[in-house]
């Protein structure tokens, strides 16, 4: 008997994977499967459409049958589609195609898929990248248990703007910190490889320069120096695929006159050429077909023309490529070569994801149904949730909240809120009842102490209505909780604001409990930095908590009661307001700095604000207090292939066992170009029971000195350097020099 017989269909495939029994490279299977692929073949590979589900961008064009497309070899990849039954029904279409190529299924599984995580940018806060990892990890373990092979994450655009809504997708404003939270992404969704189930591909996006857009405004143009390009924000990009992303996602903007998708410069000079990237360029949503609205490309035709000349190897939904390449070929305006180019990126990941072995194997219905939802992701995600948060004020040592209190009042529009924990960019895949709101939370930590409840106010709403009940309720109890915020839809994609203010009345409700004469504490909830100056100014304990996810309630109770002391630094600036906008730490001198807040004497500071943010990248405080002492450096000069080792001294002087994130800032004195006035080169984050002491050390390499140059080449120039190291950008404990000679 034939013994393909018995066999299903697409093990045929595999079949001539292997011959003479020997086994063939990916790329030798690559080859032999192209030789069999016509033209229209090939560029049905390079199309990817939007599943039947939800869509994340503007459907543009009528998309016919899907499912018939697939059969006829027009789809290579779908997005936005979950699910081992889902998954399966288009896969078994795929099967049905000439060649049985198997589908690729991509889907934003941004902070968590059935479980969710924090907002990226409160994870980010955490500054803890094994715990980063780990949360990517399990994100990519239950996602691929649900039929997805490829996540459009990690998101590592550099923000400097918390206008953009799309600030709460990434690690915020550091090109360090955001480097190696890209590399703890990536190794996190891809886990052991694609050999592994488990492994899902990254995607690393928005590439590039994207967290720019002008004024904060999402899709925005971005007009930018090559120099602060390199210098800012590709090196969470170059740190992505250097760690292997599979993927890569270009952006909507336009970078100095280019359209992203349209950039041979990105993306063949710089990721596929400097970087040798071999993973595969996808589109953003339409952002092909878009060249025409911004008036770079007059049709698709022409779009399609560009993007694939500059390495933009699949379409995500304008349909440019599979409506346009082959008669682009045929006239002539297309080398064929170049489809070629871009399908072999793409089959080879197909290959190294076992897909034609088994294209099932992702959308298995047992494995799901064991995988999602195990108890050690959902501690994980608490365990995430808790390192997210960031302790901003705590005078008088109002937290942690003791555990004899007679009444606790929970007071605000957010204290019951439950799937709102999720944040923008999360999947509505698991249970929502077992989302943990601030009101459950508190009541398994509460114990004995009988909680009080009033809404007090809308989030955006501004009826008073309920401020009396609130006082009232406020007057009843010993301390107040105030759960106070944005909605989550307010931050993500296309949610930028002009307006970053706690939204509503809910600063004057916060007044309002204030004049209880209670001791008050704040939670702030949001996706990006908000002005909030008096509640900032007036109340005793604020705690940033961003949307911390599935656990959220039970993360916020361990830390007000100090089950878990606060370790959040934050990874973004908070401006003071709108004004300061774009504000950072990481910015050159002018020749004319004030001397303090105060000093407007021709300097370069504005008349009616101080320069200095409300709260400043790196700032976070404890229970516990920390002091730095004994700075003693290795050398006071070295070569540029020496080191000097630094070292000091971490004594936690409170009474709680917490940890601090000790950060190492460089600056160049001179150079040309200038650099910045801080840098962070290295952190470290440690442990320290109350009275103890650890020497940390930070070494001082070549790497760590290195910048581009005005030729944009990576290298150091001889010169003195501060050494700065410290609680946060702004808080500098320990400082020293030293000469590159
Ligand atoms: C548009 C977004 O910019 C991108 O981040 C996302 O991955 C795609 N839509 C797909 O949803």
């Amino acid at each position: 008997m034939n013994r393909f017989k018995l066999l299903p269909l697409y093990c045929l495939i595999a079949a001539f994977s292997v011959a003479d029994g020997q086994q063939l490279t990916v790329a030798q299977k690559v080859d032999a499967l192209m030789k069999k692929m016509t033209l229209a073949e090939k560029i049905g590979q390079l199309n990817q459409v939007n599943g039947d589900w939800a869509a994340t961008g503007p459907i543009t064009t009528d998309v016919g049958d899907k499912l018939e497309q697939i059969r006829k070899g027009q789809i290579g990849s779908v997005l936005n589609i979950t699910g081992v039954a889902h998954t399966r029904a288009f896969q078994d279409a795929a099967m049905q195609s000439r060649l049985k190529i198997p589908l690729l299924f991509g889907q934003d599984v941004i902070h968590g898929y059935s479980i969710t995580f924090p907002i990226p940018l409160g994870e980010a806060a955490s500054w803890d990248i094994a715990a980063i990892e780990r949360s990517a990890r399990i994100a990519g373990t239950e996602a691929a248990a649900g039929g997805v092979h490829w996540t459009f994450a990690p998101m590592v655009d550099i923000a400097r703007d918390p206008r953009w809504g799309r600030v709460m997708e990434g690690a915020g404003e550091d090109p360090y910190l955001g480097s190696q939270i890209a590399r703890a992404r990536v190794k996190g969704f891809q886990g052991n490889g694609f050999g592994s189930l488990d492994a899902i591909m990254a995607c690393a996006k928005h590439y590039a320069a994207y967290g720019a857009a002008i004024g904060g405004r999402d899709y925005n143009s971005v007009d930018m120096s090559l120099h602060t390009l390199w210098e800012f924000y590709l090196p969470p990009f170059k740190a992505a695929a250097e760690a292997g992303a599979a993927t890569f996602m270009n952006s909507f903007n336009s970078l100095n006159g280019t359209p992203a998708s349209a950039s041979s410069y990105l993306q063949r000079d710089i990721l596929k050429g400097k970087w040798g990237f071999k993973g595969f360029v996808v589109s953003d949503w339409n952002s092909i077909g878009e060249m025409v609205q911004q008036g770079y490309a007059k049709d698709n035709d022409q779009a399609a023309e560009f993007a694939i000349k500059a390495g933009n190897d699949m379409d995500m939904e304008s349909r440019s490529y599979i409506n346009n390449l082959e008669k682009l070929v045929a006239a002539g305006k297309v080398p064929v070569k170049l489809i070629g180019e871009a399908v072999r990126r793409i089959l080879t990941k197909k290959f190294e994801m076992g897909l034609f072995d088994d294209p099932y194997r992702y959308s298995n219905a047992d494995r799901e149904k064991s995988v999602l939802n195990k108890p050690e992701f959902i501690a994980a995600a608490r365990d995430m949730a808790r390192k997210s948060i960031v302790l901003l004020k705590n005078q008088g040592q109002v937290l942690p909240l003791s555990k004899n209190l007679n009444r606790i009042a929970l007071i605000g529009p957010l204290v019951k809120a439950k799937k709102e924990m999720k944040g923008f960019w999360s999947l509505d895949i698991g249970d929502e009842g077992k989302i943990v709101s601030l009101y459950e939370g508190m009541q398994q930590a509460a114990g004995k102490t009988q909680l009080l409840y009033a809404k007090g106010c809308d989030i955006t709403d501004t009826s008073r209505t309920g401020f009396d009940e609130a006082f009232k309720t406020a007057m009843q109890a010993d301390e107040v909780v105030m759960a106070m915020g944005e909605r989550p839809d307010m931050t993500g994609e296309a949610k930028s604001r002009a307006n970053i203010h706690l939204p509503g009345v809910q600063e004057e409700l916060i007044q309002k409990i204030m004049a209880t004469g209670k001791p008050v504490v704040v939670l702030l909830m949001s996706g990006r930095p908000m002005v909030f100056n008096w509640t900032a100014d007036h109340v005793p304990a604020i705690l940033y908590t961003w949307w911390l996810g599935n656990e959220a309630g039970n993360a916020i109770a361990d830390v007000l009661y100090g089950n878990y002391n606060p370790s959040g630094k934050l990874p973004i600036t908070f401006p003071r307001t709108e004004g300061q906008i774009p504000i950072y730490y990481n910015h050159y001198n002018t020749g004319r700095p004030p001397q303090n807040d105060s000093d407007v004497n021709y300097t370069s500071a504005y008349i009616d604000l101080p320069n200095s943010p409300k709260f400043a990248f790196g700032y976070g405080l404890s229970y516990t207090a920390f002091k730095y002492s004994n700075l003693k450096l290795s050398g006071k000069s070295l070569q540029s292939n020496g080191a000097i080792i630094v070292s000091f001294d971490l004594t936690n002087t409170g009474k709680y066992a917490g940890e601090e994130v000790a950060q190492l800032y460089l600056r160049q004195l001179i150079s040309q170009p200038v650099r910045p006035v801080k840098e962070l080169k290295d952190f470290q984050k440690i442990m320290l029971q109350p009275g103890e002491t650890k020497t940390l050390t930070f070494t001082i390499d070549k790497e760590k000195l290195s910048f581009y140059n005005d030729q944009l080449q990576w290298g150091t120039q001889p010169g003195e350097f501060n050494l700065m190291i410290g609680s946060a950008s702004d808080d500098i404990r320990l400082q020293d020099g030293f000469e590159l000679l």
